[in-house]
């Protein structure tokens, strides 16, 4: 599903967390708790496997490095340096001339929030006499928080995003989004090092500079970049136009542009690069890029050269220190789904496939190669056939900074609750869900096509939603329906209160139960109306904004006082979402936040005291390239929260994913995970980017998500 246009103020460099004063509680019992959806997160379990290079690859060859906990991916294959080294611990015993111990850093999402993890195993190599293919059962897993939410030494002390690990000597480098960009609809993602030991933290991303993907030269010395430089991101979500820079790793100088248009740098030497971008014919592929020995750096005095060829896009390129036979990379071939781990020869210009004769039906990402070239890692799901099944989790609790906000993604998209917050009803495509916040309970109460969900205030069970397709024309049948969820008889449960063959959605009671507000395209634009909350359309209508554009998502405040909703007003048709107030006489009317020029702020909903809102938003820009992650229409969606008066917005999620459909209970809910069921066969099933499925597109023309 896809959540239309979703922002704020520019240039107001505002505190994103609230301090313990500011942060007023709008619930009595103990503070906020939010609730929001992941485009396809809640599917993933992902971990990170490795094959060999050189034997043919088979199903027992294939190791399981991470340990089937949580969501584990972007691994990197250490050169075990003194400083790693030394954070293990005194037992564990690394034989100098051993190399089956396995040595892997990675990035996982336990507790909801990204973290860098560093795991040690012996007995990982299936040659050994072991032959374990599945590292579970071994008893020798030695595993070290790099980098946490809860790492003071580094100063991360607030939630971010930490991705695509590497390690230089002393000092890890990775991106983080810790640091506030200070504009709005601008990354926050920068290139930091961190020094093992002292957990001493620098910034190697100039202020104002948005770097992604970034790589280590074999000498540590040189980092390369994919980045927009002063140019900044203007909303892509399928391929970046980034550009490819390289600066010292040491203190983030001597930066200089080394390649127009490019993404996902590697070394193989200190001046050979690959890298990839789509090239003219349309294919994504894999390039080379030798820097000059000498004389000056810079995007004319670098060699350029495709080696992939075109009729299979290769992606996320992979090399080995000094290696100049062979990358590893990930395809997607013309008619396949899957996305898989290949090597590709650079004498003889050919793929080896590897992981499609392994598990054909899963996908496999962003490979890596170990130093000694004998493995390539890279993450999929763990599947059943790994013989470990993750609960499905309801409620994931994102661990957060402040003790008085709870925070869950839920599995399933518009979750609200009920007025007492003992209900939430949601959405699963097709078909509307209620269940009770500890999971139990959960029945399908409309089994058709239907997105979002409001509670009525006064009548109990009843559940307000709009039936037909989502994203469609103005005159497009869609109705507004009220759900009585409770009833026995579930044949005459659903009334329909609009009938006018015309686009009716997101419906919203009054707080006293009277009024629905809704947006239709009965006019010919998608504006908001007010209609009788029991007889619908034919009780009373009102026509609430009025004009050639979209007004949308709308929801009321518990105080009755406001209607937030989303607007592309000063833009029509641009795709550009601001949010808006209106009183619900129609005075009143003032934009309340914008996420700079073109951005997308959607899905406003009211805090219970009516003086905060909550909404996604590409407000901080994108945090990786999306070809890195499986397929999401709106990669840039994160949820915050803002006052009333614009003031105090706060960054709630930071992650890659497309986040949306967020609602803000009536009472806080402790923060754990809240189990739903185990996993069965819908595990696992989520998509590769729907904009490689397709062949190259003839010249000119645009392939969108
Ligand atoms: C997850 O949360 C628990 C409990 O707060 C904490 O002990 C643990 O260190 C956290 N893990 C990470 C990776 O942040
Ligand atoms: C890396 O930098 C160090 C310190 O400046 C230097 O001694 C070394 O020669 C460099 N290595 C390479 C391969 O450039
Ligand atoms: C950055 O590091 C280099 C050595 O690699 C040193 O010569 C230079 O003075 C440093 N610059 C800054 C600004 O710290
Ligand atoms: C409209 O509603 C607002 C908020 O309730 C109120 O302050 C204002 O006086 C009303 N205006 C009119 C013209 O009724
Ligand atoms: C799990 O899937 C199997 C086969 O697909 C099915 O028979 C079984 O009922 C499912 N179990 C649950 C709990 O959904």
């Amino acid at each position: 599903m896809n959540f239309t246009p979703l922002i704020l103020f520019a240039s107001l460099l505002l505190p994103l967390y609230a301090s313990a004063e500011e942060h007023q509680n709008s619930n009595a019992n103990g503070g906020d708790t939010i609730v929001f959806t992941t485009l396809g997160r809640s599917r993933y379990e992902f971990d990170v496997f490795a094959l060999s290079t050189t034997r043919p690859p088979s199903i027992s060859g294939e190791i399981r490095i991470t340990d089937g906990e949580s969501v584990n991916f972007n691994g990197y294959f250490p050169s075990p340096s003194p400083a790693l080294i030394s954070l293990l611990p005194d037992a564990t015993l690394i034989q100098p001339g051993d190399s089956s111990p396995l040595h892997l850093i990675y990035v996982t999402e336990r507790n909801g929030t990204s973290s860098i993890y560093y795991d040690l195993l012996h007995g990982g190599d299936p040659d050994s006499k072991s032959k374990r293919r599945s590292m579970l059962e071994a008893p020798s897993r030695v595993q070290i928080p790099l980098l946490t939410n809860a790492d003071h030494r580094s100063g991360n002390t607030v939630n971010s995003f930490k991705d695509k690990p590497s390690l230089s000597g002393e000092f890890l480098v990775y991106v983080s989004t810790h640091e506030n960009s200070g504009e709005p609809r601008t990354s926050w993602t920068a290139v930091y090092s961190t020094e093992l030991r002292t957990g001493l933290t620098r910034r190697l991303t100039p202020s104002g500079i948005a770097d992604f993907s970034p790589a280590l030269s074999p000498s540590g010395n040189w980092t390369a970049v994919a980045s927009y430089g002063e140019r900044g991101w203007t909303g892509e979500v399928e391929e970046l136009s980034t550009d490819i820079y390289v600066f010292s790793t040491r203190n983030g100088t001597r930066r200089v542009k080394v390649v127009e248009h490019g993404g996902w740098p590697c070394w193989v030497d200190e001046s050979t690069l690959y890298f990839h971008r789509r090239s003219d014919d349309g294919w994504v592929s894999v390039f080379r890029a030798i820097l000059p020995q000498s004389g000056s750096l810079s995007t004319e005095s670098v060699n350029i050269q495709r080696v992939t060829p075109p009729g299979v896009h290769a992606f996320t390129p992979a090399t080995s220190p000094n290696n100049h036979n062979f990358i590893a990379v990930a395809t997607r071939r013309p008619g396949s789904d899957y996305r898989h781990v290949e090597l590709f020869d650079l004498r003889r210009s050919e793929f080896t496939e590897l992981t499609r004769l392994v598990a054909p039906g899963s996908h496999h990402l962003n490979p890596f190669l170990s130093p000694d070239r004998s493995r390539v890692g890279y993450h999929s799901c763990r599947g059943q056939a790994n013989g470990r099944r993750s609960p499905l989790l309801f409620l994931e609790n994102i661990q957060t900074t402040t003790s008085d906000l709870s925070l869950f993604r839920i599995d399933g998209s518009f979750p609200s609750f009920s007025p007492a917050g003992d209900r939430i009803a949601y959405v699963r495509m097709p078909g509307v869900y209620v269940v009770k916040p500890d999971g139990s309970g959960r029945r399908e109460v409309y089994d058709g096509m239907a997105f979002s969900t409001a509670w009525d205030p006064v009548r109990p069970g009843r559940v307000y939603t709009s039936s037909g397709p989502t994203f469609a024309t103005e005159r497009t049948e869609v109705d507004i329906i009220s759900i009585d969820v409770d009833a026995v008889d579930k044949s005459s449960s659903v009334r329909r209160l609009t009938t006018n063959g015309k686009n009716n959605a997101f419906p919203w009671p009054s707080p006293d139960g009277k009024l629905i507000v809704f947006r239709s395209g009965r006019s010919g634009h998608k504006n908001l109306y007010l209609m009788d909350a029991e007889k619908g359309e034919t009780g009373g209508l009102w026509k609430l904004t009025e004009g050639a554009w979209t007004d949308t998502m709308c929801s009321w405040s518990p105080d009755g006082e406001w209607i937030a909703f989303a607007s592309d007003r000063e833009s029509p048709g641009s795709g550009s979402y601001e949010l808006f107030l209106i009183h619900p006489n129609g005075t009143g009317l003032r934009k309340l936040i914008q996420s700079g020029t073109g951005g997308r702020t959607n899905h406003p909903i009211f805090s219970p005291d009516s003086k905060s809102i909550v909404f996604t938003s590409d407000y901080a820009g994108i945090s990786a390239e999306p070809i890195s992650n499986p397929h999401h229409y709106q990669p840039y969606g994160d949820i915050f929260t803002v006052k009333l008066d614009g003031s105090n917005l706060r960054r709630l999620t930071h992650n890659s994913y497309e986040d949306g459909t967020p609602a803000w209970a009536p009472r806080f809910i402790n923060p754990s995970d809240v189990v739903l069921r185990k996993k069965n066969d819908s595990s696992c099933a989520f998509e590769d980017c729907h904009w490689l499925n397709k062949n190259p597109p003839l010249k000119g023309q645009k392939i969108s998500c």
